[in-house]
């Protein structure tokens, strides 16, 4: 069992997935409790999750994805929607246009680091048309779809990607 920071450590986007193992149900039921323990504005949980298993609509994603093939192969893809309406209930406009973005994100987020946890792999997938993914999952109401994450047992092992170093990023005052 690997502790939480060798957990962040072994997350790498995956590209290529076994597609003759699914992922059990079990597996994804403790990866979406764990993602839904993030913390949101207000407890609101300003988000949707849509969870595509099925293979026709898997391989739509990947064509509103421009291709991305990897979608279609892993054999389930998480939607992060945001809620912007929910947010704003609360907080007007700061809600719907930033907290409810900053909800969907970190509840993905968490999503990402369970599934390393369960020994599966993952890549979090922004390029998209956000109107093709809307309408092929029928969102209701303002929905808006901000990341995909495939998830499925990997077929590769990628190297650690580069990282720039900690004093271009962080800055002491
Ligand atoms: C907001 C965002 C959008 C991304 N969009 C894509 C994408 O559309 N396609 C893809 O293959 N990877 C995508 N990625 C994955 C990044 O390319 C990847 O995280 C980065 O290169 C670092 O590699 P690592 O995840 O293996 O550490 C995205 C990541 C983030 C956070």
């Amino acid at each position: 069992m690997w502790d939480f920071f060798q957990t962040v450590r072994h997350r790498h986007s995956i590209r290529r997935y076994q597609t003759d193992m699914p992922v059990e149900p079990e597996k994804l039921h403790a990866i979406l409790e764990t993602a839904v323990t993030a913390p949101s504005a207000g407890d609101l949980q300003s988000y949707r999750i849509i969870c595509v298993k099925q293979p026709a609509l898997r391989e739509e994603l990947a064509q509103a994805a421009y291709g991305q093939q990897f979608i279609a192969e892993a054999p389930v893809c998480l939607v992060f929607c945001s809620d912007p309406e929910r947010a704003a209930t609360a907080y007007g406009d700061r809600g719907r246009t930033l907290f409810s973005i900053q909800d969907a994100t970190i509840v993905a987020a968490y999503a990402q680091l369970a599934v390393v946890a369960a020994g599966l792999g993952s890549t979090w997938v922004g390029r998209f048309d956000e109107l093709a993914v809307a309408q092929r999952l029928g969102l209701e109401g303002a929905l808006r779809p901000l990341a995909l994450l495939c998830i499925g047992y990997p077929a590769e092992l990628p190297e650690s990607s580069h990282r720039r170093r900690l004093d271009e990023v962080v800055t002491y005052r």
